[in-house]
């Protein structure tokens, strides 16, 4: 069995980069920063927990739709390796996975993962869960240009599950479609997972659970770009606000300002905020058929399968290179 290895290095302490990415966000006429500053290890444990909450109906109705689907769709592919971006605790994968061992067993599983110490944890569980699987984990931003291990033949299954597709404004989601299908051979596969448009009362929910563990999740990105960008948010000076954006189709999540007040970045400088002032944390675009197919058509792809729950909360697609 090939080695498990890691290609990127893991986040290090304060980096300079960071502070710059923090600065360039919090300059903008609405501030904002990137939603990969959620995941720290805290960060990621509290996704886990958003995951079973009641009120966040996208996991269990993705997990719902890939026990229905994955024994069809991916026994007959019997990839060689599956490539996962964003995949935290891959607790879902494990269901393409099951179809995958069963056809090849030893195909390889390479998740991709922003979050290293989680991602360990992740390869440690999974090599432990399907011991004929090479799984071979990398640390990378998938917003940016990173490697994959040598040699994983075909074909390959690329996946984003969790309807992690939405946390990127039109223009970059096509981007990192069009690089994943840069990769792409005719005969791999993409499988995504996205949430869908719906009763805006719904999805405002799932992003203001009663337990307030969205709240957590998003005040904590505040301690994790003191840590990397060496800012000094003082994180009780800021509370939760998610709200449905009905023209663009998005959940927004934001971080309002209690009182007016500044926050130092590293070689930027000070910055002001008032009282009731917002830092936007990620957005989280509802999709349908027709947004899908736009934004598979800009990236090269085509969609061979579409399948949604009853309640046509959520869509699993597969799709193909369209050329
Ligand atoms: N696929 C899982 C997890 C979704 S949460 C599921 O369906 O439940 C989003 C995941 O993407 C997290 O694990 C987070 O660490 C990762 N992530 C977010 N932005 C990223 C980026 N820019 N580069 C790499 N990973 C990222
Ligand atoms: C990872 N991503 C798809 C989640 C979402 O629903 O946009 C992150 C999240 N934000 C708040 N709750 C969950």
């Amino acid at each position: 069995m090939a080695e498990a290895r890691t290609l990127t290095a893991p986040r290090a302490a304060p980096d300079a980069q960071a502070a710059r990415e923090v600065a360039d966000g919090l300059r903008r006429a609405q501030p904002e920063l990137p939603p990969k500053f959620f995941y720290d290890e805290a960060g990621s444990r509290l996704f886990e927990e958003i995951t079973r909450l009641p009120e966040y109906y996208l996991t269990r109705t993705e997990r719902a739709l890939m026990q229905r689907w994955m024994p069809a769709w991916i026994g007959p592919l019997a990839p060689a390796a599956m490539v996962e971006l964003g995949a935290g605790s891959a607790e879902k994968t494990t269901i393409v996975l099951d179809a995958i061992a069963a056809a090849s067993p030893r195909a390889v599983y390479v998740p991709v993962d922003v979050s290293g110490d989680f991602l360990d944890e992740t390869a440690v569980r999974i090599r432990a869960a399907y011991p004929s699987l090479q799984v071979q984990p990398v640390v990378a931003d998938f917003t940016e240009a990173f490697d994959l291990p040598d040699g994983l033949g075909g074909p390959v299954l690329h996946a984003f599950l969790g309807s992690t597709i939405g946390n990127f404004a039109p223009d970059d989601a096509v981007q990192l479609l069009r690089r994943v299908r840069a990769r792409m051979a005719p005969g791999d596969r993409f499988l995504l997972g996205v949430d869908q448009r719906k009763n805006p009362a719904r999805i405002e929910a799932a992003y203001n659970d009663a337990a307030g563990v969205t709240a957590q999740f998003n005040l904590n990105m505040l301690r994790v770009v003191n840590t990397l960008a060496g800012t000094d948010f003082n994180v009780s000076r800021w509370e939760h606000r998610a709200f449905y954006n009905g023209v663009e189709h998005r959940i927004e999540m934001h971080l309002v300002s209690v009182i007016d007040q500044t926050v130092t970045v590293p070689g930027s400088g000070e910055f002001a905020f008032r009282a009731g002032q917002t830092i936007r944390t990620e957005i989280s675009a509802k999709h349908d058929h027709d947004s899908v197919e736009a934004m598979f058509a800009a990236a090269g792809l085509r969609i061979d399968e579409w399948v949604t729950d009853r309640d046509g909360l959520y869509a699993l697609v597969l799709a193909s290179p369209a050329d």
